[in-house]
């Protein structure tokens, strides 16, 4: 199938998922399932969240699919994760090992994508993407991980007391 075929088929799912969960926490766990079955080349994904009054911030893993990470905390002084979360912006890695930031997760890793999550306009955690291949993460497929990021952050701003 054409990537932009199935891109627009998932963002469709991810859509309606978000319309059919109740609580962010049950759209977290779903949508991290259905991206690691339908995007192929999405083979870890997963939710840092930043522990609500930590000193030094600190990213708490959340859902996931994938194999476990060593990385269950990461601060924001390291990482990819680390470096999306204290710029709010999404950093995207073509080439892993050319990366000085880049926390091993997988040998097999080869490319990244972190994009930051926002409630209200405030940080609040990111949506982790790896993939074993490299360069995996082009514009269409950061426009998409971004409308992923942004139902959930919408999902928390609906129901902030029960993520
Ligand atoms: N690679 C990430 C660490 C998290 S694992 O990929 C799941 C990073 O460099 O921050």
């Amino acid at each position: 199938m054409h990537t932009a075929t199935r891109i627009e088929e998932v963002r469709n799912e991810v859509t309606e998922l978000a319309q059919s969960t109740i609580t962010a926490h049950e759209l977290m766990e779903k949508m991290v399932r259905l991206l690691h079955d339908r995007m192929l080349k999405y083979n870890w994904v997963g939710f840092y969240m930043l522990e609500p009054g930590a000193k030094p911030p600190m990213l708490a893993l959340g859902p996931f699919e994938g194999a476990m990470t060593p990385h269950t905390r990461i601060p924001l002084d390291q990482g990819i994760c680390g470096a999306a979360a204290s710029s709010g912006q999404t950093v995207v890695v073509d080439d892993v090992s050319k990366d000085p930031r880049y926390l091993a997760c997988s040998l097999e890793t080869k490319s990244e994508i972190v994009v930051p999550l926002f409630v209200h306009g405030t940080i609040v955690g990111e949506l982790d993407i790896d993939s074993h291949f490299p360069a995996a993460f082009t514009p269409e497929h950061q426009s998409f991980v971004q409308h992923c990021a942004m139902l959930v952050g919408k999902k928390l701003e609906s129901s902030p007391t029960k993520p």
